[in-house]
């Protein structure tokens, strides 16, 4: 893997909808500074102050800055175990922004990587991370029809959207999957799941009412509904992060909440969680 990390980023001008990957970003860069970091990614940290990009400067709660780590840690936990069980994949990261899981999972070079996200955003994306060999990155608009076609069509496929979903209409999501599991022969879609009333919350509050109005997906609350827009797809397995162990060092008071909150799968559902299909 190479980077010249002395080469100056000229950054080109996103668009409200691409400047959403900075909160994710943030979220990393933050929790990689924590004595209790869950995901230890010390790369996004140093991308954000590459790109002039403070992470003190948004207001990432200590709390979020856990959830946008957790779930990032729990799909590349996904894509591990596929790739471990089919070294030959293909994994898709869709909406890739500027995350480093690439970095994180390191996979072998049997796999060919594609990081899908808008044309600003995979310029940035070129300059920023680690050029590796079987890594491609694909600027494209995913509710397009036609990017897909390159793709292998022979091989089984991970794809994971970390924090995609919102910015596509219930409509334009659905016809993603059914795009992805009629191309691919085999394989798993996993996502974070967006409960109705976050959504609803992310849009009232004046905090967050800017990025709310950029959300054109209403949510969903049960695991099995995203069965209903794609019937390729079986649920797997719901991971709540409530109910995994907790990263060493987690403070004592996180723990119990979390016990607590894992106690109902209802409730446990409300805060983070991935959901794992299979086609
Ligand atoms: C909240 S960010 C998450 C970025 C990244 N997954 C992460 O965890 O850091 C959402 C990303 O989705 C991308 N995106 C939104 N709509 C898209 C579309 N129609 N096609 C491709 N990418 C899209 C945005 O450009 C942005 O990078």
């Amino acid at each position: 893997m190479t980077k010249d990390h002395t080469m100056a980023t000229v950054l080109p001008a996103l668009t409200p909808v691409e400047e959403t990957l900075y909160v994710t970003l943030a979220g990393r860069a933050l929790d990689s500074r924590s004595r209790f970091s869950i995901l230890g990614d010390t790369l996004s940290d140093e991308i954000a102050l590459e790109i002039g990009y403070n992470p003190d400067d948004i207001v990432v709660p200590r709390a979020k800055a856990a959830d946008v780590a957790m779930r990032s840690k729990m799909l590349d936990d996904v894509v591990r175990g596929f790739i471990a069980r089919n070294p030959d994949a293909v994994v898709l990261d869709l909406g890739a922004g500027l995350d480093t899981r690439v970095v994180r999972v390191a996979p072998p070079e049997t796999v060919d990587w594609y990081d899908v996200d808008l044309p600003g955003v995979v310029k940035v994306r070129e300059q920023v991370l680690p050029h590796r060999a079987n890594v491609h990155a694909v600027a494209a608009d995913v509710t397009d029809p036609g990017w897909l076609d390159p793709l292998p069509r022979d091989r089984a496929a991970v794809i994971v959207c970390d924090g995609l979903l919102p910015f596509l209409t219930e409509a334009e999501f659905t016809a993603l999957l059914n795009r992805l599991t009629g191309h691919f022969p085999r394989g798993e879609v996993a996502f974070n799941n967006y409960p109705r009333y976050a959504v609803r919350i992310l849009k009232r509050m004046r905090s967050t009412r800017a990025l709310g109005a950029l959300v054109r997906h209403g949510g969903f609350d049960d695991p099995h509904e995203p069965e209903r827009w794609d019937p390729d797809l079986e649920l797997v397995e719901e991971m709540l992060a409530a109910r995994l162990p907790a990263p060493p060092g987690t403070p004592m008071v996180y723990r119990l909440t979390n016990r607590l909150i894992g106690l109902s799968p209802a409730l446990a559902r409300k805060f983070t969680a991935i959901d794992r299909y299979r086609f």
